[in-house]
C-alpha cells in the first residue's frame, strides 16, 4: 500500500474509530493544582504568550503532527495553519516522506500562504534521517523546526511495518548526531503516543537534540489505529503501552536542560495549565483538532480557543498571572502517578512544596 494511502486511511481511522486511550491512562487525573479561592488576577490579566526558539507565541500550545500527502491532508493542514495564524500559536506538519519520495505532493504540505508568521515545523521519521532529506523537508515548507518521529511500536504491530531497521547502532547514532550538528533549525526528536523515559531523554540530548516532544501514553492510540486496520488482536494488546504522559513529562523535566513538549492525551485547557506547571515549554494536541479540521478553518480556530479559554479559567483559578507564575505554583501529583516517578526515584513533593 502507498504511503499517501496508508495516511488516508490513518484518518479514516481517527475520525470514525475509538482510538483515543482511556484518558486515566495519561495520568493528567491524578495531577491537583490547589484552587486559589482569592486569586489577585481577573480573567483578562492572564498573559499566555512565550517564546518558543526565539520566536513570540500568542499561547503555549502546538498544533501536533497529523498529515500530509493527500487530497484531503492538504485541506486539513490549510485549515489547521490558518487557524494557528490566526491564534498565533504553533503546528507541526505530518510526516513528509509522501513528498520526498513523489515531489508533486509537496503542495499538500506548504501552508505558508495562510500561515505566514506561525512557528511551523516540519516531519520524518527517524529512517529517512539524512543531511540531505532533513533539509529538503524544512526547505518544501520554510519550517522554522523540524521533528522526527519515534514509532516503533507502531512499526512493530502494523502488518507492512519496517521491523528491520529499527535498531538503533553506533553508525545511526553518529549519522544521527552529524545531522543534527549541521542543520541550521532546532530539530525536535517526539513519541507518537509512548512517551519518552528519563533515559532516552537523556540519550538524545547527548546526541545535540534541540528539544523533546514526549507524546506519551494516555491520547491517540496508534496500536488501536492498526488493530483497525488488519485482522490481528496485536494491536488492541499493545494499548496500554507506553509512559503515561505525566509521567514522561516529569522524567524529561527533571533529568534534561531541553525544551519540553507535553503532549498525548493532552485534551483540556486544565491539562495545559498541569503541563505547564510541571515544566511543559509547549502543550500539544493532535487528534482534537483532526474532526474541526475536516470541517472548516473557523472550526478550528473555535477548538483552539476553547483550550485557550479554559487554560486562562485554570490560571485564574491558582493565581497566576503568566506562564512562569504558573511554573511556581504548587503542584499535588497523586495516585499511581505518584507511585510510578517515587518507584522511578524522583523527589515528586518538591512540587508540593512550592
Ligand atoms: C491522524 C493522525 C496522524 C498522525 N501522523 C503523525 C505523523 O505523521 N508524524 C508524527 O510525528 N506524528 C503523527 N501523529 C501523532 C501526533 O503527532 C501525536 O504525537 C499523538 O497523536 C499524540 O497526541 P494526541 O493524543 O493529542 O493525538 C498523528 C496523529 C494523528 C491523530
Amino acid at each position: 500500500m502507498s504511503t499517501g494511502k496508508r495516511k488516508e486511511e490513518h484518518i479514516r481511522i481517527c475520525l470514525e474509530e475509538e482510538i483515543d486511550s482511556n484518558k486515566s491512562l495519561s495520568g493528567f487525573d491524578d495531577v491537583f493544582l490547589p484552587h486559589h479561592a482569592l486569586p489577585e488576577i481577573t480573567y483578562d490579566d492572564v498573559d499566555l504568550t512565550t517564546k518558543f526558539f526565539g520566536k513570540k507565541l500568542k499561547a503555549p500550545i502546538l498544533i501536533e503532527a497529523m498529515t500530509g500527502g493527500t487530497k484531503i491532508a492538504e485541506k486539513i493542514n490549510k485549515n489547521l495553519a490558518w487557524a494557528a495564524e490566526q491564534a498565533g500559536i504553533a503546528m507541526s506538519l505530518g510526516s513528509q516522506r509522501a513528498a520526498l519520495e513523489d515531489p508533486s505532493l509537496e503542495s499538500t504540505y506548504q501552508v505558508r500562504d495562510v500561515a505566514p508568521d506561525i512557528f511551523l515545523i516540519g516531519n520524518i521519521g527517524l529512517a529517512q534521517v539524512d543531511k540531505e532529506e532533513l533539509t529538503r523537508v524544512i526547505h518544501m515548507i520554510d519550517a522554522d523546526a523540524v521533528a522526527i518521529h519515534l514509532n516503533i511500536l507502531q512499526e512493530l504491530v502494523q502488518p507492512e511495518g519496517d521491523r528491520q531497521s529499527l535498531r538503533v547502532t553506533k553508525d545511526i547514532i553518529e549519522k544521527i548526531k552529524f545531522v543534527i550538528k549541521e542543520m541550521s533549525k532546532p530539530v525536535i526528536i517526539k513519541e507518537t503516543g509512548c512517551g519518552v523515559s528519563k533515559e532516552v531523554a537523556i540519550r538524545l540530548e547527548s546526541f545535540g537534540v534541540s528539544a523533546i516532544d514526549i507524546s506519551g501514553l494516555g491520547g491517540t492510540s496508534w496500536p488501536l489505529v492498526e488493530s483497525f486496520r488488519s485482522d490481528t488482536s496485536t494491536g488492541k494488546t499493545f494499548a496500554g503501552w507506553g509512559i503515561p504522559t505525566v509521567v514522561s513529562l516529569v522524567e524529561c523535566c527533571e533529568s534534561v536542560s531541553l525544551p519540553v513538549i507535553a503532549s498525548g492525551g493532552v485534551r483540556s485547557g486544565i491539562d495545559m495549565a498541569k503541563s505547564l506547571a510541571l515544566g511543559a515549554s509547549l502543550c500539544g494536541a493532535a487528534l482534537p483538532f483532526l474532526k474541526p479540521a475536516t470541517e472548516s478553518k473557523e472550526k478550528v480556530l473555535e477548538k483552539i480557543d476553547q483550550f485557550i479559554n479554559e487554560l486562562k479559567i485554570a490560571m485564574v483559578l491558582v493565581n497566576a498571572k503568566t506562564i512562569d507564575d504558573l511554573r511556581h505554583k504548587p503542584v499535588l501529583v497523586t495516585g499511581k502517578t505518584r507511585e510510578i516517578l517515587e518507584l522511578r526515584g524522583f523527589d515528586i513533593k518538591k512540587y508540593a512544596r512550592r
